[in-house]
């Protein structure tokens, strides 16, 4: 089914997966990436986009999950992912954390009042090993105080040594780390080389893993899956850089870390988008306004991060030719805004698409004025599929009581 019959028969708004480009994305991701380090698996960072269909779909393309709440790994467990599978990460944890480190899975403390609690775990199981993960703190000239993880030489980093020394059953295996600017290949080998570093002063022998967070998608977000395929920098240009420091310390003939990466954006963003259908058009003083039913509520980041590209599908009547027309959300909100300054063509009743809206888009929308609408998949076979039904009313407010 192409997307204009497609619109025929779904009802707007909605959002829409592309499953195959989906899958592509990712093989080829792996492919280049296994060139250089065939150690190397990418963890799909689940809370970017946790529509399960997607997360299943990942599994299956050869991720694990990685995940930063109890909410995101009792999914990743439902869906087959067992615990060696799972990278849970993040400043908060909650208590079903501790299942994960019990069932072997990688598990990266964020502070040393954290490493303090999973060492009290440990010492009330004194019969098993338990392995840990340290978040580190990076500072790699971003301009900016990163609140996540420990600074390497600190007093934190210290004191969760020093629990950890005097816990005869856990150790450290890993390293892991995240920062989410800048986003181009020098700065990956710069975070290579700081992470090598730590290792070298935190882990004897080589560690069993660096979890390398993201921050891979770079350049501008309107483009297509064409101009993405010959983009630069590249999943080649990234992998030359942030490998090359892990080949020239661990590229003899001796035990070789595992690499992970933890891409959310980079697997999700260019593959869904959200469709909307112009409901009026006005013109206020000099501003020409279309409202749909859409909003930049189902959209996210996006609508903070660039101008958004938008197609339209002539599905109204009389159009007209606009040469500054601001395309609005049905809020009742004045920065409701989905698109600014549209040049083109329009018609109320016309459908506009909003492409690359697959990050930090439904898992942030908040249940303000219209419940969330529904996602489809369009599958490799010119199938349609529901990963998820619109939010009723009774979805809302069935959670609130009366008295
Ligand atoms: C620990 C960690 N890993 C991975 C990600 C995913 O990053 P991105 O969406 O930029 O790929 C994030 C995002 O904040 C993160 O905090």
């Amino acid at each position: 089914m192409n997307k204009t019959e497609l619109l025929r028969l779904y009802p707007t708004p909605f959002y829409l997966f592309d499953e195959a480009a989906f899958k592509d994305n990712l093989a080829r991701l792996l492919a280049e990436f296994r060139a250089f380090w065939p150690e190397y698996t990418p963890a799909y960072s689940f809370k970017t986009n946790y529509t399960p269909y997607i997360c299943a779909l990942a599994r299956e393309g050869g991720a694990l999950a990685e995940v930063v709440s109890d909410m995101e790994y009792s999914l990743a467990r439902k869906l087959g992912f067992p615990d060696r599978e799972i990278i849970y990460n993040g400043p908060f944890k909650g208590p079903l954390s501790r299942e994960l480190l019990l069932g072997g899975g990688m598990l990266n403390a964020d502070s040393a009042d954290e490493v303090r609690r999973l060492c009290a775990l440990a010492a009330s199981r004194p019969e098993q090993s338990f392995r840990l993960g340290l978040r580190i703190n990076l500072d790699i000239g971003a301009g900016f105080v990163s609140r996540f993880g420990m600074e390497v030489d600190s007093r934190e980093m210290r004191d969760a040594l020093c629990a950890i020394e005097a816990c005869p059953n856990l150790t450290v295996s890993g390293l892991h780390c995240h920062i989410k600017a800048p986003r181009d290949p020098e700065s990956w080998y710069r975070r290579s080389e700081v992470m090598i570093a730590a290792a070298d002063r935190y882990i004897d022998g080589v560690p069993e893993y660096f979890s390398l967070g993201s921050g891979m998608v770079s350049g501008r977000y309107d483009q297509t899956a064409e101009e993405w395929a010959s983009f630069k920098p590249s999943w080649h240009d990234f992998a030359e850089a942030l490998f090359a420091p892990f080949a020239a310390r661990y590229g003899g003939s001796g035990p070789r870390p595992r690499i992970f990466t933890e891409p959310g954006r980079a697997l999700i963003t260019r593959f869904v988008s959200l469709f909307a259908r112009v409901d009026s058009i006005k013109a206020v003083q000099d501003r020409v306004l279309a409202t749909t039913d859409g909003s930049s509520q189902n959209m996210g980041e996006m609508c903070t991060m660039a101008r958004v590209p938008v197609k339209r599908y002539p599905c109204g009547a009389e159009e007209t030719y606009y040469d500054r027309l601001d395309i609005m959300g049905y809020t009742c909100l004045e920065q409701d805004v989905m698109c600014p300054a549209y040049i083109g063509p329009m018609a109320v009743g016309d459908i506009v698409e909003f492409p690359n809206v697959g990050g930090y888009s439904l898992v942030y929308k908040p249940q303000f004025m219209i419940p969330q609408c529904a996602m489809y998949a369009l599958l490799p076979d010119g199938g349609v599929r529901t990963l998820m039904r619109a939010e009723t009313f009774d979805d809302i407010f069935s959670r609130f009581t009366r008295n």
